[in-house]
């Protein structure tokens, strides 16, 4: 099938490298020049694993453009997948979504084209772009006799660092739509996916207990919310798991063995139960914030998913007050952060609890240092005042430090040799944010370990 995807972020590019991959020609058609030189070259302007490997796998069947008019025309499906960037109050700023819409229509010509939104709107956002596109369509002067389309929902559950294993071995795929013709292009668009019937990359192969995939075909308002519901079911498991932690550490439970205990029964599932200092990115904050805002419109409540931001907040705040338990005194203190990335394999810094800590901690009066295998180059552009705590170094990090703290569970952390570090500190005191590290050895080693739940 002939595939146009609009924005090359995250969601777009895996979106249009995997369904190249499967053998569809795919055109991205992406605004930044910059970026379409890069892609050209084969080279992936994001940290994702396994991305560049896919590119090349990908090249003879896909193409990168500035121009629209390559893209939309013949067409079977469009997906618009741009950024959806948070306006100052919190809505989504739907600029960019509207723009590529009204260009989209411009250039509509086939027969039949499905318009998949694949950025993260708000509920309803469907029928959104639905009214744009036929009003940007009926504008056009050279209205072409024969040319149908419909909107569809597609959302992504594709998880920042495993992205292209969770498209093209994902759990289910949610389509959505209120024109059955649309529901059967995606699903034959898919069909490689649901039935597996693809050579695996040999760079990522397919897991033993692959079978085939679900594929949810609903109406455009189910899918909308299916998306939102799982993000906020996965970020309320994770506050739940860090509320009863906070509450182990008081009783004197291993919240690490609690959430073994629990996440055994099949019917809550291990996954997502893991106790830190919570979840960033650019999903489930975003999420929770825009499902609040629409029940909001229906003048309706959510306290469930309100009050899993409220702890997931508050994990930030504990890791201070946890420093500050054990120093006393803030102010003068050096602190090092371990991880500017929300989470391992990404150099994403939305949202991430890393930049939360270092501004409380700089608030009360503490010096801050920081460090991240990946991330320090993008940090330095999008914090620039905050660019000065980066150290190059663990060494560095570690050096004359009154604490460190583990925020982010890079390998490169997990792994090294912690006893090569304990000497450089004026306090060897270690904050665990994720229960990632061996507590036992780390104080034979010499640190007060201290767990961020317990
Ligand atoms: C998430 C969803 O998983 C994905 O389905 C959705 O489409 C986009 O948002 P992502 O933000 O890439 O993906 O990361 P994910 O691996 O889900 O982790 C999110 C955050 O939760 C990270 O900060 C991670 O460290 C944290 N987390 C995750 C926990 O604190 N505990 C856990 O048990 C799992």
């Amino acid at each position: 099938m002939k595939v146009c995807v609009v924005g090359t972020g995250y969601v777009g590019l895996t979106t249009g490298v995997s369904l190249a991959f499967l053998g569809h020609d795919v055109t991205c058609v992406e605004i930044d020049q910059n970026k379409v030189d890069m892609l050209r070259a084969g080279r992936c302007p994001i940290y994702e694993p396994g991305m560049e490997d896919l590119l090349s796998e990908a090249a003879p069947k896909l193409n990168f453009t500035t121009s629209f008019a390559e893209g939309v025309p013949g067409a079977d499906v469009v997906f618009v997948a741009v950024q959806t960037p948070s306006s100052p109050d919190g809505s989504p700023d739907l600029r960019y979504l509207r723009t590529a819409a009204e260009t989209v229509a411009q250039h509509l010509d086939h027969t039949f084209t499905v318009v998949v939104n694949k950025s993260t709107v708000p509920i309803g956002s469907g029928n959104w772009v639905d009214a744009i596109l036929r009003d940007s369509f009926a504008q056009c002067e050279d209205r072409r006799e024969g040319c149908e389309f419909a909107v569809a929902s597609n959302p992504e559950f594709l998880r920042e660092g495993n992205a292209i294993h969770d498209t093209l071995y994902p759990d289910r795929i949610v389509i959505g739509s209120d024109n059955p013709r649309s529901l059967e292009v995606l699903n034959q668009l898919y069909r490689p996916i649901i039935n597996q019937t693809f050579t695996a990359p040999g760079f990522l192969p397919r897991p033993d207990d692959m079978a085939a995939v679900p594929l949810v075909s609903t109406d455009l308002a189910s899918a909308e919310l299916i998306k939102y519901a799982a993000n906020a079911f996965l970020a309320l498991k994770i506050s739940y798991v860090n509320e009863i932690g906070q509450l182990a550490g008081k009783v004197g439970a291993d919240i690490t063995e609690v959430a073994r205990g629990i996440g055994l029964d099949d019917r809550i599932g291990s996954r997502f139960l893991e106790p830190g200092v919570g979840w960033g990115g650019s999903c489930f904050g975003k999420d929770t914030k825009a499902l609040i805002a629409t029940a909001g419109e229906y003048n309706y409540e959510m306290p469930i998913v309100r009050a899993a931001r409220d702890v997931n907040e508050r994990q930030r705040v504990i890791a201070v007050e946890r420093l500050q338990d054990e120093l006393r005194i803030l102010k003068g203190r050096r602190i090092g952060l371990l991880g500017l990335a929300f989470k391992p394999n990404t150099d994403d810094l939305r949202d991430s609890p890393t930049v939360d800590i270092a501004k409380l901690l700089i608030a009360r009066g503490a010096r801050v240092r920081l460090h991240d295998p990946i991330a320090g180059e993008r940090f330095r552009r999008e914090y620039p005042e905050l660019a000065p705590h980066l150290t190059e170094t663990i060494d560095g990090l570690f050096d004359d430090c009154d604490a460190v703290v583990l925020v982010t569970k890079w390998a490169q952390y997990l792994e090294m040799d912690w006893s090569k570090f304990v000497g450089l500190m004026r306090t060897p005191i270690l904050l665990d944010g994720r229960h990632a590290l061996d507590a036992e050895r780390m104080t034979r080693l010499g640190y007060r370990y201290l767990a961020i739940s317990g």
